[in-house]
């Protein structure tokens, strides 16, 4: 049994349900993120330790969907509600909920030191609120345990049911001992004792795939990204040589990145890797192609053609190794659902080729990720890579891909990452890369005049990938890239930085 005790977060909209989940989990207490239409019988069968009801922004006033889960509070488990959760928790026990947009800001909560949630803790405590509603009649068998100078329930608690509310986000920084609270709730209400460790994660993960697999072999479509390298040496480490690894090499890596996974997995595993080198192949697809959706699907459908081609050469096969992870699988709407957002899905490798799937990273978010790789074994450089398309130097090569523009890129793009690195920025920055545009220009070297290529930088701070700031790299770095692009690349003469922001940009160029 890999999770012996397991809290639930059910999720009635907003943004903060998987970073919830994540701070339970970083508390060491399984959670696991369901949407607010599951069961109630499943619900009850799962046996969770306790329940936290989230949810933000939406209003309770509004919103049908309350009345469903009457009976969540009903299942003699702990439950914690959480700003929306609050809301609904005082809506379905009789409490009466305003529509007026209250607090938005930090603000400070005098507290009920004697609760059990705030256990030691401090009389005032900076929250952060943001609701659009808030509790105006608190329900019958509740108290108030904390106020603000205009909320005079802040939270509530029926400690004889276990059931505690806050309107406040315990979950965000803001709230400055949100963690100690969350905290209070799993193990002095809910009794979690905080097993939840990634070596024995790894360990149980480990003996579930020996007992899916068996004797049968597997295969695994391996990018050299970090979820499918951490799905592969997991599963080498489970069934050794049953795992093939296909690595195609399209001819889009940066630079030396084929060399540097092929060594990896050759030297540290007894599976057998194959490296496609179908450069020219992938090449001669793209020749001319300038649009960035036709380059991307072109893409897909070689690696599938090479990938199958592959394969077929193998004989019996029985597993497709995928590197799913959970942000993944709450994103596709169910914990049960097999569907995998595009970029993961191997471009529906598993229906065509009649293959079942094995994904051993499905239940762990991506820090989780890194900490699985790490307990594997896997070197540092693997571990904390940062995210790389699958259609990798071709959505950063503008315009028709040609095999000098690429070898300009890899250049360029290598002097870049290794000057963010030397500066030790490396760690403070989420992404960083080049693009090659498809803009030439006139300058001079040496006093010759030369009509070369714009090179253009780009380096993001982000947490979800979905939003993003452009990086506020000292100008004496970019200056030191910016001279050895220029003077070390051929057929470079320029360099701009890309000052934009996710949105309205995104962070790749196409
Ligand atoms: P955008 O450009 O949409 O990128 O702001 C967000 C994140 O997703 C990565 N990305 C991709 N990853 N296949 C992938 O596997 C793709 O086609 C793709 N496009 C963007 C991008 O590098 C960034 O981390």
């Amino acid at each position: 049994m890999i999770h012996n005790e397991k809290v639930l977060v059910l999720d009635f909209g907003g943004q903060y349900n998987q970073l919830i989940a994540r701070r339970v989990r970083e508390a060491g207490v399984y959670s696991v993120v369901l949407p607010y239409n599951t069961p109630l019988e499943e619900i009850r069968a799962a046996g969770y330790k306790g329940i936290i009801l989230t949810g933000d922004p939406n209003k309770v006033n509004d919103d049908e969907s309350w009345q469903y889960t009457v009976g969540i509070l009903e299942l003699s488990v702990p439950v914690l509600g959480i700003c929306y959760g609050a809301r609904l928790m005082a809506r379905l026990c009789g409490g009466r909920v305003e529509s007026e947009g209250r607090e938005h800001l930090p603000i400070v909560a005098d507290i009920d030191i004697e609760s059990r949630l705030f256990k030691g803790l401090d009389k005032y405590q900076q929250c952060r609120m943001s609701d659009a509603e808030y509790v105006s009649d608190i329900p019958d068998g509740f108290k108030a345990i904390a106020t603000t100078s205009n909320c005079s329930c802040a939270a509530m608690e029926d400690e004889a049911h276990r059931l505690y509310a806050v309107q406040f986000h315990p979950e965000l920084m803001h709230t400055e001992n949100g963690i100690k609270m969350l905290k209070n709730f799993l193990f002095e209400i809910c009794d979690c004792r905080g097993d939840w460790e990634m070596s024995s994660f790894v360990q149980a993960a480990v003996e579930n795939i020996r007992g899916q697999i068996g004797g049968k072999r597997v295969l695994c479509a391996l990018s050299g990204g970090v979820d499918s390298s951490v799905a592969a040496v997991m599963v080498a480490k489970a069934v050794g040589s049953q795992l093939t690894c296909i690595f195609v090499d399209h001819g889009l890596l940066r630079k030396n990145e084929g060399d540097m996974v092929q060594k990896m997995f050759t030297e540290n595993y007894d599976i057998y890797f194959i490296r496609v080198n179908a450069q020219k192949r992938f090449l001669d697809k793209l020749a001319g192609v300038t649009d960035p959706e036709k380059k991307r699907k072109i893409i897909g459908e070689e690696f599938i053609r090479v990938f199958e081609e592959e394969a077929n050469k193998l004989g019996e096969i029985e597993y497709l190794v995928q590197g799913t992870i959970y942000p993944d699988i709450i994103e596709s709407g169910s914990d049960k659902s097999a569907v995998i957002k595009s970029h993961h899905n191997v471009g529906g490798l598993p229906e065509r080729m009649n293959l079942k799937l094995c994904e051993p990273l499905r239940d762990l978010f991506k820090d989780e990720v890194r900490r699985a790789g790490l307990e594997l074994g896997l070197p540092e450089y693997m571990v904390w890579r940062q995210p790389f398309p699958g259609p990798g130097l071709a959505v950063r090569c503008i315009g028709a891909i040609t095999v000098e523009k690429l070898d300009i890129l890899r250049e360029a793009d290598a002097i870049f990452r290794e000057e963010i690195e030397n500066a030790g920025l490396g760690q403070d920055i989420n992404q960083y890369f080049a693009i090659i545009t498809d803009m030439r220009s006139v300058g001079i070297t040496q006093n010759v005049r030369t009509y070369d290529y714009t090179i253009a930088l780009r380096a993001v701070k982000t947490t979800d990938f979905m939003t993003a700031e452009w990086a506020r790299i000292p100008l004496d770095v970019l200056a030191k890239a910016s001279n050895r692009i220029v003077s070390e690349v051929k057929g470079v003469n320029r360099i701009v930085y890309d000052i934009t922001s996710k949105p309205p940009a995104t962070i790749e160029w196409e």
